[in-house]
């Protein structure tokens, strides 16, 4: 589904990301780790294109992805959820969803259009599995924190990705929000190949069934199932075994 070699790139001269090679395939649901500045959203913004790496190459369904506009990518079937939600406040969610609504039209027009009742049916059912249906008319801004992550979910989701990239989706979160978007990514994983990025311990545990990468200064430390990650002696000398760096404790 996608595979990466020689990724690299700088900022001012600084190596944020030195990969050789990763893969993932398809309908995997790959957890990466890493300290504060590993390079873990680098990596991310790479592959939808945000960023232009240095050099290097990224195969997604075969075909290289690096050089390809955002707009390119995201049509290939990559869709991001970006570390700070962006949601648009004073819009309904219902009109947020719209927004993010695979379609041909621009993003302003797309207000406007007439809305057809499967586009409709599609919003609804979007927002069904990811919590939100019984708040579709409410703005985007009264939601919870989680709430408003779980919108950002939902908005990739209406793109019909087959690779989802979700970068630190339980940030800030409650522990019955952070268990409830677990189940949410556990599930999209059974259709879709996704990517997620956290920092909380208890979080990768629950949602890791495939392999973890753990990332630290921009190169892979190592790969493997939860329980070889955490009691992996690298890992936790550079991650776990720092205290602030990965949420460990018991929550
Ligand atoms: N657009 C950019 N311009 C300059 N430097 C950048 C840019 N993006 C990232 N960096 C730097 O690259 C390094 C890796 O950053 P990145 O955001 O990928 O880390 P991260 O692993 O996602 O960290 P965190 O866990 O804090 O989110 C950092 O030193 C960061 O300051
Ligand atoms: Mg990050």
């Amino acid at each position: 589904m996608l595979t990466v070699n020689n990724l690299n790139v700088s900022f001012g001269g600084v190596k944020a990301l030195n990969i050789d090679s990763f893969s993932i395939k398809d309908k995997e649901l790959r957890v990466v780790i890493g300290p504060n500045g590993a390079g873990k959203s680098t990596l991310m913004d790479i592959l939808c294109g945000k960023t232009k790496p240095n050099g290097g190459e990224a195969f997604f369904k075969g075909e290289n992805i690096i050089g390809m506009s955002e707009y390119d990518i995201a049509k290939r079937g990559i869709g991001r959820k970006f570390q700070k939600p962006s949601v648009f406040t004073g819009l309904s969610v219902f009109d947020n969803m719209l927004l993010g609504l695979k379609t041909d039209k621009g993003v302003f027009s797309s207000l406007f259009f007439k809305l057809s009742g499967e586009q409709s049916a599609r919003i609804e059912s979007v927002a069904k599995k990811v919590g939100l249906y019984e708040h579709l008319s409410k703005p985007a801004g009264a939601l919870s924190h989680g709430q408003k992550q779980w919108l950002e979910i939902a908005i990739v989701l209406l793109q019909e990705p087959t690779l989802m990239l979700i970068d630190e989706p339980a940030a800030g979160m409650s522990d019955a929000e952070t268990e409830k978007t677990g189940e949410l990514l556990c599930e999209l994983g059974k259709q879709n190949s996704v990517i997620v990025i956290e920092h909380d311990m208890h979080f990768v545990e629950q949602i890791a069934r495939d392999k973890v990468t753990v990332l630290v200064r921009g190169q892979i430390l190592t790969e493997g199932t939860f329980s070889e990650v955490k009691n992996n002696q690298d890992v936790i000398d550079c991650y776990l075994g720092t205290p602030g760096s990965a949420q460990t404790v018991s929550r």
